[in-house]
């Protein structure tokens, strides 16, 4: 029987075989996208192109990246991951402990910023309020870019507390996790128009991502001589983010590139800490008494309390400011942006299928049901609803999450980080309004960087500042 197998009829079978995989393959794709619109079928398309829109995906790829907010309203949008299913605020209490979502590996160690810089520094405070920050000292009115400055002290700042005073000290160091931060988000965006098929290809071309791979090789130098140093004086220093690392990579039995770990935690923590600063000082620039207010708010607990925690708890102005700044211009537009990792029911018959996209609209920050007035930036506009609404006080505070202020995320995975930041914007923050005057040319008009879910403050800017003389001394 098997002597009638020729090569010739085994060649047949294997061309047979080979035709019927290759038309097998898009039956099967096809079979998969036909189940997934069906399961879809509630949610109604942002960008309906009707019949087109199955083969034209480009113009909707573009209305993502320039006009989210626009498209965001209408609840459905396109963008380099495919579909993004925008679901509305109130499902976020649906999806809040994350169950069949993707979401990142940090939560099981999402107590890190908290309690390992407790660890690393006993306290961060003294750690923070050196005097050493922003020191520009002309008394006349000079122009420095405002991003470019704010984030270079965010990155010397996060340094310090991450891996301590004599790395915060290394310059090329402190450059390198700034650098990191630009170049790595200038590679997203470069990307982002791009086919996701093509990445791959893209990917190994594209200037900006050789950019952050350069970044990424000198940072590796860097640490190796500091973990050289460090095994030379094991046990003789105090716990950081290194340790952290470690600890975690050994519980979850995995190996890890320092280089990575720090400049990523960098990008986690210092983009949006200096976009956020950046962005009070545009919002602040033509409300002086409302900086005055600041001040004397700031002079009066720290002449009490001395530069402590319970003097930055006492801020509560700047803590309003610092929120109805994220109210206004979140870094993200979105938040809970996830992968469906198995198919999920929500009320009102929406189904999410495995393999979709979805992030959920903050849009509720903007809602006139939730909030006064809410074009207007009103820097008392949390103390004023802590006091007229007492049982929603505890919401008012700049680290704390609800469904109407979402600019740390929502649920499990909201931002671990966000009381840290918090101290750390307050001491920042304190710096500028007691060292420095500030002012924007007049007729300025900020230019934010909008791409599809980001929105960056205007990165272009410069500031005048000049410097002044503080009523109150910081710390040595
Ligand atoms: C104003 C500054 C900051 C803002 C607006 C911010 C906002 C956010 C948001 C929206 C998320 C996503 C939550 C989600 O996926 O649902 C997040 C996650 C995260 N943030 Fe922040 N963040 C800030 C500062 C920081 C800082 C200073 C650190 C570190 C000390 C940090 C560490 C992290 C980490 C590790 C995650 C991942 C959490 C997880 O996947 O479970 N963030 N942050």
């Amino acid at each position: 029987m098997f002597s009638q197998f020729t090569p010739n009829t085994l060649s047949a079978f294997t061309a047979f075989g080979a035709i019927l995989l290759a038309l097998s393959w898009p039956l099967w794709y096809l079979m998969c996208r036909a189940r997934y619109y069906y399961k879809v079928r509630n949610i109604p398309y942002a960008h309906d192109l009707g019949w087109f829109g199955w083969c034209i995906t480009r113009s909707s790829r573009n209305e993502f990246i320039s006009d989210f907010r626009g498209l965001m309203r209408k609840g459905f949008a396109k963008n380099d991951l495919g579909e993004v299913i925008v679901l509305a605020p109130q499902y976020a209490e649906e999806i809040r402990e994350d169950a069949g979502l993707s979401a990142g590996v940090y939560t099981n160690i999402v107590s890190y910023p908290k309690r390992y810089i407790a660890r690393t520094h006993s306290d961060p405070l003294p750690v923070l309020l050196q005097d050493e920050l922003l020191t520009y000292l002309t008394i006349e009115w000079h122009a420095v870019p405002l991003y470019q400055t704010i984030l270079m002290t965010v990155a010397q700042v996060s340094v310090c507390a991450f891996l301590g005073k004599e790395m915060a000290r290394n310059r090329r160091w402190v450059e390198l996790n700034s650098l990191y931060t630009t170049v790595g988000i200038g590679a997203v965006m470069a990307l982002r128009p791009w086919p996701r098929f093509l990445l791959p290809i893209v990917c190994r071309l594209h200037p900006s991502v050789k950019a952050t791979q350069a970044v990424l090789a000198e940072a590796r130098q860097v640490m190796n001589s500091v973990l050289q140093k460090r095994q030379a004086e094991a046990g003789k220093r105090d716990q950081d983010s290194l340790d952290w690392f470690n600890e975690v990579a050994a519980y979850r039995r995995e190996t890890f590139d320092p280089a990575v770990a720090q400049l990523t935690f960098g990008v986690a923590s210092m983009h949006s800490t200096s976009d956020e600063l950046s962005q009070v000082l545009v919002d602040l620039r033509d409300q002086p008494d409302v900086v005055e207010e600041m001040r004397k708010e700031l002079i009066d607990a720290v002449t009490r309390l001395g530069w402590t925690h319970a003097a930055l708890n006492q801020l509560k102005l700047m803590d309003s400011v610092l929120k109805e700044t994220q109210r206004l211009k979140p870094i993200n537009r979105v938040f809970n942006k996830r992968a469906v990792l198995k198919d999920m029911a929500l009320s009102h018959d929406i189904y999410l299928p495995k393999g979709a996209f979805i992030a959920v609209s903050s849009d509720r920050t903007r809602d006139p049901d939730v909030y006064e007035d809410p074009e207007t930036y009103d820097a008392h506009r949390y103390i004023k609803r802590a006091q007229s609404q007492p049982e929603t006080a505890r919401f008012c505070g700049f680290s704390s999450v609800s469904l109407e202020s979402t600019g740390f995320g929502f649920g499990k995975h909201a931002c671990p980080g966000r009381s840290y930041v918090t101290q750390e914007l307050k001491i920042l923050l304190a710096h500028i309004i007691l060292k420095y005057d500030w002012k924007f040319a007049s007729g300025y008009e900020p230019r934010y960087m909008n791409n599809g879910f980001d929105s960056m403050t205007d990165v272009t800017a410069s500031v005048l500042v000049k410097r002044r003389v503080s009523e109150i001394a910081f710390p040595s």
